[in-house]
């Protein structure tokens, strides 16, 4: 049998390798898979060679990942329960389709991840992996080998594998969107997480003394420029997330409501992913005709759900996107963003072609809107209203 594993370079999917040609003959191909997380991609190589491993790919998808995947988030105002960024969720069908096809390739018989079964990540690679793949058969061997963490280190440990010797007690998942932050002390939801879980955020008290504003620019609702300069969005995000954690924005900690059933309490860092959002809810408030914004948020609820469920491959998704896609034509301008303390205040922001009218909103003399017309709107529109309180309500 040969697999194809997608590899982190983490525990569990090291102690895959090995678990995987014990239990099945295999012949393990690893795939690692860079969405932007900080990793030293020759050692992860290293270590899946060394662990077993008969042959790694190693695929840059990050320009895929930001201009394919991240910009429709934004363009979605991608919140799940209002607070995630999606940022794992966004990954894992990239991932999942990439393995997947090097599989393919490789001629596998099967595709393999090391999620758990408790997990949203597993639902994810099965379904993409299902649908990309469907002959092959999955294999989790987290899901099947039943074995504690301290299991899993022994077994590394006596079957000789690598394992990250920089491992943190947390259990962590990065990508240019956002870093998830889960397990240790964290499971209790009382306890406040550990300013060593952050990479980006700084603590409160260590944040500069003075405010810094950025100034963000979308075109058709995709950022494209910061202060000015034109970026690639994989740019604009690394450097969100550099400015937006010196200022200590970015956190997230809530109870998050998993596909399973299960509530977690989630820690998230994606100062980037926050900051891109409020600004892209905001300027939308300029150009949107107040329908499309009443309406916009039911797709938009509906996309994170399907994003987090893992089905990014359901055609239901390419509809939400066309919705969504519609909506953005006039959504160009620019964001004022005030850094400072934890927060990230939007303080101005302009429309190339904005539906909010200063000569009609001004109450000044230069005003063009007629204010005579507003005794018979008021009238018409609180007709049905005052009709039921004259002729029903008085009556008893
Ligand atoms: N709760 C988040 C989600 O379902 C994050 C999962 C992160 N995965 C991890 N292996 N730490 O998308």
């Amino acid at each position: 049998m040969k697999v194809a594993l997608a590899y982190s370079g983490g525990l569990d999917t090291t102690v895959s390798i090995k678990w995987l040609q014990e239990k099945y003959n295999a012949e393990v191909i690893t795939v690692t898979v860079d969405v932007g997380q900080e990793e030293n991609f020759e050692e992860v190589e290293e270590r899946a060679l060394k662990s077993g491993s008969r042959k790694h790919y190693f695929i840059d998808a990050k320009k895929k990942f930001s201009e394919e995947y991240v910009a429709k988030c934004i363009k979605a105002n991608g919140l799940y329960e209002g607070a995630y960024p999606l940022s794992s969720a966004l990954s894992r069908p990239l991932i999942a389709e990439e393995v997947a096809n090097i599989a393919i390739r490789e001629g596998c018989d099967a595709v393999a991840h090391g999620c758990t079964g408790k997990g949203n990540d597993q639902i994810r690679f099965d379904v993409t992996f299902s649908a990309v793949a469907p002959d092959l058969k999955i294999i989790a061997p987290v899901r099947e080998w039943n074995m504690s963490r301290d299991q899993e280190i022994e077994y590394a440990l006596k079957n000789n594998l690598l394992i990250n010797p920089k491992k943190s007690r947390f259990s962590i998942d990065e990508n240019l969107w956002g870093r998830s932050i889960e397990a240790g002390e964290l499971e209790d939801p009382w306890v406040e997480p550990p300013i060593e879980a952050f990479k980006y955020l700084k603590p409160l008290d260590e944040t500069p003394s003075h405010p810094q504003e950025i100034v963000i620019e979308f075109k058709r609702g995709i950022p494209t420029s910061i202060d000015g300069l034109k970026m690639p969005l994989e740019k604009i995000i690394i450097e969100l997330n550099r400015v937006g954690g010196l200022h200590g924005f970015g956190y997230i900690d809530h109870i998050e409501d998993r596909v399973v059933g299960l509530k977690s309490r989630e820690v998230y860092e994606a100062p980037a992913a926050l900051m891109l959002i409020y600004a892209h809810i905001d300027l939308e408030k300029m150009v949107l005709n107040r329908r499309i914004l009443d309406f916009k948020p039911i797709i938009e609820h509906k996309w994170a759900e399907m994003v987090y469920s893992g089905l990014w491959v359901d055609p239901l998704m390419k509809a939400l996107d066309a919705f969504i896609d519609e909506t953005q034509k006039e959504v160009s301008g620019e964001v004022r963003i005030k850094l400072f303390k934890g927060s990230a205040r939007i303080v101005g922001r302009k429309a190339e072609k904005p539906l909010y009218s200063p000569e009609m909103i001004t109450y000044t003399s230069k005003s063009v809107f007629d204010q005579r017309a507003g005794e018979a709107f008021s009238k018409l529109w609180g007709l049905s209203s005052t009709m039921h309180y004259t002729y029903q309500k008085m009556k008893h």
